[in-house]
C-alpha cells in the first residue's frame, strides 16, 4: 500500500441486528446466529476437503465462529493441531462445545483474539485459514501481515468467502464485488508476493505460500 489509510473490504456502518447475529455475534442474537451458521455447512465441508490435501500439522483458524471447520479438520486430519481464534465470546463458547472431544485430546484450542492481532508466536503454523470473515476485518493489511507473521517458510494461507457463483442464493448475495475481490488479491500479493484466486463450488478462495527462507 502506498499511503497510511486503513484498508477494509467492506466499508460503512452495519445494522446492529446483522452485526450482533453474524458479524460480531453477541447475546441471544449471537447464539441464534451460531445455530444458523451451522445449519448447512457446505462451505466448511468443501474447504476442509481442500485443506486436508495440504497435509498440515499446525493449523490456525481465524474467525472460527461456532467451530464447524475446526471440528471437521480435527475429524479428517488426525495429525493436525488446530488453534482457533475469534473475538466473540458467544462464538468461542459454541466452538468449545462443538469441538469438546478434540479439545479434551489437546488437538483443538480456542483463543480470544482477532485477525489484526493474533495471540501466537512468529512462525508457529504451517497453515492459516479464514472462512467468511476476511471482509469483517477492520484492517485488511494488518490481518494479512499477522497471517504471514505466524506462518513458517513454506506455510500456506487460505482465505475463503461466499462465492458469486454458489448454488445458494444467499451466498451469491453476500459475495464480494469484483472490485472488492481485486482489492483482496492485490493486498495478498503485496504481503505474500504471490496469490492464487480460484472458485470452488460454494466459495471463492485466495491462497498464498510464504517463501522458504
Ligand atoms: C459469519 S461468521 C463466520 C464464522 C465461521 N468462520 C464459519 O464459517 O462458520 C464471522 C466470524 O468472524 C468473527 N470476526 C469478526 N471480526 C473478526 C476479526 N476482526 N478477526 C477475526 N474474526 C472476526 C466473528 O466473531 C464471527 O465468528
Amino acid at each position: 500500500m502506498t499511503n497510511n489509510t486503513t484498508r477494509t473490504l467492506r466499508q460503512g456502518r452495519t445494522p446492529r441486528l446483522l452485526r450482533d447475529t453474524f458479524l460480531l455475534p453477541r447475546g441471544l442474537l449471537g447464539r441464534i446466529g451460531g445455530r444458523l451458521m451451522a445449519r448447512n455447512p457446505v462451505q466448511q465441508e468443501e474447504l476442509a476437503g481442500l485443506l486436508v490435501t495440504l497435509s498440515p500439522q499446525e493449523v490456525c483458524e481465524i474467525g472460527s465462529g461456532p467451530g464447524i471447520l475446526a471440528k471437521l479438520m480435527a475429524e479428517r486430519c488426525p495429525a493436525c493441531r488446530i488453534d482457533v481464534v475469534d473475538p466473540s465470546a458467544v462464538m468461542r463458547a459454541r466452538a468449545e462445545r462443538r469441538c469438546r472431544a478434540a479439545i479434551e485430546e489437546g488437538r483443538v484450542v480456542v483463543h480470544s483474539g482477532a485477525a489484526e492481532a493474533l495471540p501466537f508466536a512468529d512462525a508457529r503454523f504451517d497453515l492459516v485459514a479464514a472462512v467468511n470473515n476476511v471482509a469483517l476485518w477492520p484492517d485488511l493489511d494488518a490481518g494479512l501481515r499477522e497471517a504471514r507473521r505466524v506462518l513458517r517458510g513454506g506455510g500456506r494461507v487460505v482465505i475463503s468467502w461466499h462465492s458469486a457463483t454458489a448454488p445458494d442464493k444467499m451466498q451469491r448475495r453476500l459475495a464480494l464485488s469484483e472490485a472488492e475481490a481485486e482489492t483482496l488479491t492485490r493486498a495478498m500479493d503485496e504481503v505474500f508476493g504471490t496469490v492464487q484466486r480460484r472458485s470452488l463450488t460454494h466459495s471463492a478462495v485466495w491462497e498464498a505460500t510464504v517463501p522458504q527462507t
